[in-house]
């Protein structure tokens, strides 16, 4: 999300004749884009922040701010601590960024614009790329899930979509421009809606049964919020741009379980060129921490929800996040979040320790009472149990045959290169092989090798998303 939004601002910016340089030290203005979702990612904002200003006051450099969801929370109470800030503008405020540019320049005070928007969607910004190969494209923004322990829904608003037209052209540019994969992106992605479409654009659609329809909800799951019916949803959006190009990798993040339902499900099956990775956040096994949570399901209807992929999807690889130390969270809860990852298996898996945050439900009405020594205890004890179980997983797929997208250098080490494979795990292929392959190619590659996270593999020749499955079938 926040390389997303980097990529937006700087877009507006260079509209306005800014130039963005890529080293940090050739800057004049620097501006951080910040999460706020946990108090950890925060602190590490701050300390950037009190390097830029010290920067500032060296003279070396001219202006520097904060943007996105930190500033967002923080608001007024940033120029408090760092007097000398120059701008402070929210997720939904970067079109006005030249003009708090300006401003700052004219009255030599920080220039601040945090408002929340009901309609900002950015539609007609082109973000600007980041990588040649794979490409963000923004569909929805904000969030109205309101799970108790997240800021998100304060510090990004209230949920709204692009238009499919707006998203499909923005999507067939970057297929032009030679992109390989699109990664569609939303606070809460897969519930897309796009009201401005009235019609079932496709036969297929039709196959949807009046249930679907109504209620677009996974079985067995519910919002705090009153979904309004009608208008496209996330199942005919993907199937159109999936049908863009079979040849471009489709991916999305960040999904809620509850708008898996069977439409959305059986699109992904009937496409090869959607990456059969999902990300299935459940953030507790416990019914009595979900509901605390606010998250709309029981740990049952989660598991049904694993079982309906597993039948539409057999070969589907998932990912979850994790929270633990939530509020009155027993150990007899924490073993049934243990138990769940046992039993589901997951590839990745993103596990926090619970940080409140203000504004929530939880910071108003529930006790933040599982001390910090648990809450890591039990992080920890998480991690082993998923590493373990990954582990066997990744053993179970020695010698087998995977697509993967290569995506560039590994960080370990130059002669290596890394991919991601279907279930979004990296893959590490050696630079130089028989096979003749660059960065943004589609490799077929046998894993011969495994850590708990990452996977080795052996080249074995080039090839399209269309031949892979075409050869496998
Ligand atoms: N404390 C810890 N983790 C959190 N997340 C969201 N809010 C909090 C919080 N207050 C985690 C959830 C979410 C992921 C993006 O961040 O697991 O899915
Ligand atoms: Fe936060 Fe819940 Fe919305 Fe995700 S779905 S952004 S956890 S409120």
């Amino acid at each position: 999300m926040n390389v997303n939004d980097t990529e937006i601002a700087s877009s507006i910016l260079e509209q306005h004749d800014y130039e963005i340089v890529n080293d940090i030290d050739d800057a004049n203005i620097v501006f951080l884009m910040t999460c706020a979702i946990r108090e950890n990612a925060e602190n590490k904002v701050w300390a950037k922040l009190y390097d830029l200003d010290k920067a500032k006051r060296m003279g070396q450099l001219r202006k520097y701010g904060l943007l996105g969801c930190m500033a967002e929370r923080l608001k007024a109470k940033i120029v408090e601590q760092l007097p000398s800030i120059d701008v402070v503008a929210g997720p939904d405020s970067y079109r006005h960024l030249p003009k708090l540019l300006a401003i700052n320049s004219l009255h030599g005070q920080s220039a601040i614009n945090v408002l929340l928007s009901l309609d900002e969607t950015y539609a007609d910004i082109i973000p600007r790329n980041q990588s040649k190969h794979s490409a963000f494209v923004s569909i929805t923004r904000g969030c109205n899930n309101m799970c108790s322990y997240c800021i998100v829904p304060f510090t990004r608003g209230r949920e709204r979509s692009r238009s499919i037209d707006s998203i499909l052209k923005e999507v067939e540019n970057k297929i032009d421009s030679g992109v390989k994969e699109i990664i569609l992106l939303g606070q809460n992605v897969n519930s897309y809606r796009d009201y401005s479409v009235h019609n079932l654009s496709n036969d297929e659609d039709k196959n949807q049964t009046l249930n679907e329809l109504q209620s677009p909800l996974a079985d067995g799951f519910q919002t705090l919020y009153r979904s309004k019916p009608g208008g496209a949803g996330f199942d005919q959006l993907l199937r159109q741009v999936a049908g863009l190009d079979p040849n471009v990798r489709i991916r999305f993040t960040s999904p809620h379980p509850k708008d898996f339902n069977d439409s959305v499900l059986r699109v992904i099956a009937d496409h090869p060129n959607i990456a059969k990775g999902l990300h299935l956040p459940v953030q507790s096994g416990s019914n009595f921490v979900l509901e605390r949570m606010r998250r709309g399901y029981t740990r049952d209807a989660y598991l049904q929800l694993v079982k309906r992929i597993r039948h539409y999807i057999p070969n589907c690889g998932l990912s979850s996040d994790f929270i633990c130390g939530f509020c009155d969270e027993t150990d007899d809860d924490h073993r049934q979040t243990v138990d769940i990852i046992q039993n589901v298996g997951y590839y990745i898996a993103y596990i926090f320790a619970y940080s409140m945050r203000d504004k929530t439900y939880a910071y108003h009405h529930l006790n933040d009472n599982v001390p910090q020594s648990i809450k890591i205890q039990r992080l920890i004890e998480l991690n082993q149990v998923y590493r373990q179980l990954s582990t066997e997983m990744n053993r179970q797929l020695i010698g087998q045959r995977q697509l993967i997208l290569v995506e560039g250098v590994s960080k370990k080490s130059p002669q290596q290169l890394y991919g991601r494979n279907e279930a979004n795990q990296k893959v590490i292929i050696p630079k130089l092989s028989n096979v003749n392959y660059m960065i943004g190619d589609f490799l077929d590659v046998e894993i011969i090798d495994f850590t708990p996270v990452t996977l080795m593999a052996r080249p074995i020749r080039r090839t399209s998303i269309t031949e892979f499955y075409t050869s496998k079938q």
